[in-house]
């Protein structure tokens, strides 16, 4: 060996391992035919013309007609207002050859839609008027423009980039046959520009048969004086998403996708076709509501092709206003897009909330803390596992069991040598409070002895090849089948299969993971199903419907937990696969990242981008998957997970095991505080999930979701607020013990020493490694549980501290909500929602729905007011039942940039009176 060989082993061993994706898995724009073709559209002036003659209004909607000048080809464009600001239009075809799929899942029954009126008629279009909102229809080309108050937010097809590709005969049968539509040959414009993979492609060795043929549908938005865009996840990238004119288009097709890459648009796990603009004066959002493989390109302008009405926003209208344009491209499908016009971030994520639902309040375990691992070997395993979290005084509320638990990859089943008293296993754990969760994936074993699979085998509810045969796949079990979950008799047979009678070993605290379900299979094209394969019941091809297959199972599973304890316990699960919609039933996380500082970074835009587009309950694995963290990212990550939706510690199998303990005394400390922080603030997470699920307010969420006109924030993703209390600034590299935090405009306090910072203005501040930057804005009352016990359940009675921290004005406010915190009885009126006011020296609590009656044991343990000038001579408590009484409290004068402290201890009235304290 010479000494250039030794010199590369030597090299090669101590590389560090790379994780990184095989990009030629998975298909590129170019090698995706649809998308090539719509990517290399011109745009300019559009070729669909609105047939102004064919216009109808009725109560509900206007209808007219939409005709390709190029070939004859006629389209129906229906515009319905609905409520609350929102327009959805559609564009089909008049006369399809056959039905064109329309998703009847993702969105809520009963959509409501709103009084309008039909004004400007004339040869250009027409004008429709719906509460503060207008859209301008121009007939030709065809153009929509959607105003909020006078202003243009945005317009569809104004770069002329609508494209849908109607259904046809298939050219040497149309050759025989005359045209059904009388039409010049038809599709002869599309395939003109491109004769390939329009009725076959072929990827990697998979052939896609395309029976059907071309059947794409594009369209281009414009975000009017825009220059930020979010959501659309899920994308390991930045949250203001990114121009992809150099890149490919985002693209949104469920997949498995291994050690996935960073800041790239390719597809990952999740698709919800959902985008946010926001600027200082209107937030809109956009919902393409379309089931296939989607891509989205996004350019900025100022750009001087584009046509555009608006002009003249900079001085001496020289200069174009910036805008934000997008391309939608689906593979198959109708045009069905909802238009949320605000005019504010609020207003947006309520109207999305309108559409397909809000998060369900969780039940409080969920929001807690969670020890997860591929896998915890046997009972013994578990037991010292979860012992160990009581020996080292570290709260944990749900141990995980991952696919190693089940009799050879066989869901609803357990392997008798490993788990033979799952019952017993199980008690242990809630006798402490905890619960547990076990995996249950989609891919069926195809063993006749396995009872789910035989079952459904027996019923003919799988998947079918388009030959008409089971459809054999491979995953964790080998051959396996794969329900198909369009089939109504398939999803109640699952649903069922949560009773506990069927699902032996489990009971009413044990919960579920729904994993795999993109679906994942390890030889198909992309690691997923072929396309060409056949749902059989709703009669359509896997293409139509491969972006909500994984929310149809957990959706089912959702059901099914609710169903075996006739609708009284809150459901949890966690799915890896969603669509529009998924947060009605489930929580998510962002899959398989790895132990490496940019995975860590890229948590928190991948978290905003689910929070803007409804999916809330939502977390990033503590320590990454694959690969083992050091001891530095282990830590930082706990402390970034104790402040995000979903915290689950999860490893892969091959690393080395990571609980807490394993590591030495200081680390193991900053961890466990880390973790008790995350309970001490679970009163103001439930307080959050509620208002989710009310108002559809995200939990977490971006600076400019509270600070709407805060521009320095709008491009800012390594910082984010827990609701409108709480600036986190997670520390996300290594060796770092300073972060540059941005204050946006207020006053903020430090929360743990309340040192004091003044925004707008960013700020270097000291973040050794035990210490989490996170500050409470002035003006927030933050309400607490500082008495940390193994479990939430454990914490239920507790009482609360109130952390009033003042504004300029030496105001705050805040909310509360309590209940039972596992029962659908807070629906039925069993709950309190009080409002926390600080005003003129008094604090006051008032009950928000006086309907609301929870008889809570619950008591107020202290208050701490930060920011109090002087300290007052006499503090008193009045409530009903307590009359008028002195408290004892201390005043702590801040050193120099802290904060003044009173500390009012035990004012001792239980939570659900009214109460007022009032300094003197
Ligand atoms: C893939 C999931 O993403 C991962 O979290 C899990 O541990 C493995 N499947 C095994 O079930």
């Amino acid at each position: 060996m010479d000494w250039l060989q030794r010199w590369f082993i030597v090299t090669l061993l101590f590389l560090p391992l790379v994780y990184s994706v095989d990009r030629s898995n998975f298909k590129s724009c170019q090698q995706s035919s649809f998308c090539k073709r719509h990517r290399e559209l011109k745009g300019g002036e559009s070729p669909y013309s609105l047939l102004l003659n064919s216009v109808q209004v009725s109560d509900s909607r206007v209808y007219s007609e939409v005709i390709n000048i190029h070939n004859n080809v006629m389209f129906t464009l229906e515009m319905i207002p609905m409520k609350d600001s929102i327009i959805r239009f559609k564009i089909n075809e008049k006369n399809p050859i056959r039905t064109r799929y329309e998703d009847p899942y993702a969105l809520l029954d009963n959509l409501e839609g709103e009084k309008f009126q039909v004004v400007d008629q004339s040869k250009d279009g027409f004008t429709i008027k719906t509460g503060t909102c207008k859209v301008v229809v121009i007939s030709h080309p065809l153009r929509l423009d959607f105003y909020q108050g006078e202003d243009l937010v945005v317009s569809a097809n104004a770069r002329g980039l609508l494209k849908f590709e109607h259904y046809r005969q298939k050219p040497q049968e149309h050759e025989q046959n005359e045209d059904p539509q009388g039409e010049k040959p038809a599709g002869e414009h599309e395939e003109e520009e491109d004769q390939n993979g329009l009725w076959e492609e072929t990827f990697k060795g998979h052939t896609d048969s395309k029976p059907n043929g071309p059947a794409s549908v594009g369209m281009d938005f414009s975000f009017a004086n825009s220059k930020h865009v979010y959501g659309i996840p899920e994308h390991a990238d930045a949250f203001s998403l990114k121009e992809t004119g150099s890149t490919d288009p985002y693209r949104l097709y469920n997949l498995d996708v291994f050690e996935y890459e960073l800041d790239n648009p390719m597809a990952l796990y999740g698709s919800i076709p959902v985008m946010v603009s926001h600027t200082a004066k209107h937030t809109a959002g956009i919902f393409w509501h379309n089931t296939a493989e989607t891509w989205i390109d996004i350019k900025k302008s100022p750009d001087s092709n584009v046509v555009t009405s608006i002009t003249g926003f900079f001085s001496g209208g020289e200069k174009e206003a910036p805008e934000v344009q997008t391309h939608w491209i689906s593979e198959s499908g109708v045009i069905d897009a909802f238009v949320m016009l605000g005019p504010h971030p609020m207003d947006v994520f309520r109207q999305y909330g309108s559409l397909t639902g809000n998060t369900n309040l969780p039940p409080m375990f969920a929001l807690a803390y969670h020890q997860s691992r591929w896998n915890y070997n046997d009972e013994e395993d578990v037991r010292k596992v979860h012992e160990n979290f009581d020996k080292y005084d570290i709260p944990m509320d749900v141990l995980w069991l991952d696919i190693e638990h089940t009799d050879g990859k066989r869901y609803f089943t357990w392997d008798k040598h490993k788990f033979p008293n799952p019952i017993e296993m199980t008690a242990n754990l809630t006798a402490r409070g905890r619960k547990l969760v076990t995996i249950v994936d989609p891919h069926i074993k195809r063993d006749t002895n396995y009872f789910f699979y035989k079952e459904l085998r027996d019923k003919d509810l799988y998947v079918k090849t388009k030959e008409g045969n089971e459809y054999d796949g491979w995953c964790w079990p080998g051959s396996s089948s794969y329900p198909d979950w369009t089939n109504p008799e398939a999803i109640e047979h699952y649903i069922n299969t949560y009773s506990l009678d069927r699902y032996e070993g489990s009971t009413l605290d044990t919960f579920t993971w729904n994993d795999m379900n993109e679906p994942s299979v390890f030889n198909g094209p992309e690691i997923t199903m072929q396309k060409d394969l056949l749902h059989p019941w709703a009669g359509v091809e896997h293409r139509e419907i491969h972006n909500i297959y994984g929310f149809l199972f957990h959706a089912a599973t959702y059901e099914g937990q609710r169903r075996r304890s006739a609708g009284k316990l809150r459901p949890f699960l966690l799915t890896r696969a969603a669509y529009a919609g998924s947060q009605r039933t489930t929580a998510k996380w962002t899959g398989d990242n790895t132990a490496e500082w940019g995975h860590l970074r890229i948590s928190v835009p991948m978290l905003l981008s689910h929070s803007v587009t409804g999916l809330t309950h939502i977390g990033a694995d503590i320590g990454g998957f694959f690969g083992n963290p050091d001891v530095h990212l282990l830590t930082r990550w706990y402390q970034a997970g104790a402040f995000q939706p979903f915290m689950r510690a999860h490893a892969h199998q091959e690393t080395k095991r990571r609980e807490p303990w394993l590591y030495n005394e200081s680390n193991l400390k900053i961890i466990r505080d880390a973790i008790r922080t995350r309970y001490r603030y679970l009163p103001l997470w439930y307080t959050l999930f509620y208002e989710n699920e009310m108002t559809g307010a995200p939990p977490m969420r971006p600076i400019w979701a509270n600070f709407v006109e805060d521009v320095e924030s709008f491009g800012i993703d390594n910082e984010f607020m827990v609701g409108s209390a709480l600036l986190v600034h997670p520390v996300v590299d290594h060796s770092v013990m300073t972060a540059t935090v941005y204050f946006p405009p207020g006053v903020w306090y430090d929360v743990l020493d309340y040192t004091i910072y003044n925004g707008p203005a960013s700020a270097s501040v000291q973040a050794y490694m035990d210490k989490i930057p996170v500050y409470q804005r002035g003006g927030a009352i933050v309400p607490r549980k500082d008495r940390v016990r193994r479990s939430s359940v454990l914490m239920r009675d507790d009482p609360y501290t109130l952390i009033v921290a003042l504004d300029m004005e030496d105001k705050a406010q805040g909310t509360l909500y309590i209940d039972d915190e596992h029962t659908f009885e807070y629906r039925e009126g069993k709950f309190l929602y009080l409002s926390l006011t600080y005003e003129d020296r008094i604090l006051q609590s008032r009950k928000i729905d006086p309907s609301g009656v929870y008889k809570t044991r619950s008591w107020l343990e202290r208050v701490i007011i930060i920011g109090l000038k002087e300290k007052p001579n006499k503090i008193l408590l009045n409530s009903s039942s307590m009359g008028t009484i002195e408290l004892e409290s201390s005043f702590i004068l801040g050193k120099r940039n802290q904060a003044n402290q009173l500390v009012i201890r035990k004012p001792g009235v239980n939570m659900q009176e009214e109460f007022t304290i009032t300094l003197q």
